[in-house]
């Protein structure tokens, strides 16, 4: 039985409270929130969990095998570097860190002490992700040309990062998982309109053999949009994230050149064949995510979605960053 302590709840922490207590092999030893109405809705949720106001308690526990940390992104190096020095495993939220740094210290601390970090990316354990990466490590779409995600809606506003920071990591984190590729460089635009933080961001990322990847992060849009569309030789995909029912569709649609002179002539044909929609499996993803966080720590096993990875998402995030700041100036990875 895994011994866990949350610290943050707050909007994602809940959840994340709700998940480890449906799971036999783990229990949740108590959950610290500095806020009163935070203390009142732990209570209310959870009676007889044990709440803490400050972490340097409920991470000091001795009875504490694992913490996660559910909190704003830059208290994430701080309490997750505490946690490992107190001996504990951690699950930390995404972005892993505020900058490249941190992330490459906690990952040499986790390593020393021989402790598992992992960091939130539910997207890949959600039905679709898991279905699409399935897809294309069978072919299904052949060669890849794009991958195109929308990611728009309105709000939530953060006051400690702006629009990329917030949003992005899902998809990069996505994109990284799917597509077994490096990005060689980023450039990203954006502009700020109401708090000083980016609120609407365009991030394009080069990947090797012409592969291009663009991701559209936007916390001013009228509508809700989930969408990413991957482009392949072969077949195309479109994910629409809220569906219900179909939320992946397959076109068999492309160009097919015969030759090389036919491409100067234009003289291509269009392929337009059948679409369908594949059968995506129904699991909460949180869910499976804490119970595989639990099985990488009972095996010693290192997690895919561990502090490596987290990383690589971050210093994707500092690279937009660089760029947004120089107007959509290359930044190489
Ligand atoms: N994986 C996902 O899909 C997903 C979804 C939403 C949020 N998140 C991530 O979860 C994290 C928290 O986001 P949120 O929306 O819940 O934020 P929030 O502001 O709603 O909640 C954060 C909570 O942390 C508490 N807190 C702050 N500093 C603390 C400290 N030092 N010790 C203990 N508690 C502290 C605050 O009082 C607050 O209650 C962020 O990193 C965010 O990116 C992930």
């Amino acid at each position: 039985m895994l011994r866990f302590g949350v610290v943050g709840y707050g909007y994602w922490g809940p959840n994340i409270v709700r998940n480890l207590r449906s799971l036999e092999s783990c229990q949740v030893v108590g959950i610290c929130d500095p806020s009163p109405t935070a203390w009142k809705r732990i209570q209310a949720a959870h009676p007889g969990v044990p709440v803490y106001s400050d972490s340097k308690e409920l991470i000091g526990a001795p009875d504490v095998d694992a913490i996660a940390v559910i909190t704003p992104v830059w208290t994430h190096y701080e309490l997750t570097k505490a946690a490992l020095e107190n001996g504990k495993h951690v699950f930390v939220e995404k972005p892993f860190t505020s900058n490249v740094a941190q992330a490459e210290e906690l990952i040499n601390l986790a390593e020393k002490k021989n402790l598992q970090i992992m960091v939130d990316h539910t997207f890949l354990f959600t039905g679709a992700v898991r279905k699409i990466r399935k897809l294309l490590n069978e072919g299904t779409l052949g060669k890849l040309y794009y991958y195109d995600s929308t990611r728009v809606n309105l709000g939530l506003f953060q006051h400690d990062c702006n629009v990329i920071w917030d949003l992005a990591p899902h998809d990069l984190s996505i994109m990284n998982h799917l597509l077994h590729k490096e990005a060689e460089a980023i450039s990203a635009t954006g502009q700020s309109h109401l708090n000083g933080h980016e609120d609407i961001a365009f991030i394009t990322a080069f990947f090797p053999d012409s592969m291009i990847a663009h991701i559209n992060v936007n916390w001013l849009s009228p509508v809700k949009v989930r969408t990413t569309l991957i482009g392949g030789e072969k077949k195309m995909l479109v994910w629409n994230d809220l569906e219900a029912d179909e939320k992946l569709k397959i076109y068999d649609k492309g160009v097919d050149v015969k030759t090389q002179e036919g491409v100067y002539n234009l003289l291509v044909s269009y392929r337009s064949g059948d679409m369908w929609a594949p059968q995506v499996e129904q699991v909460e993803a949180l869910k499976l995510e804490l119970n595989y966080f639990v099985e990488c720590i009972q095996k010693d096993a290192k997690p895919f979605n561990g502090g490596c990875a987290g990383l690589k998402v971050v210093r994707m995030l500092e690279a937009a960053n660089e760029s947004l700041a120089k107007r959509g100036a290359l930044v190489y990875l």
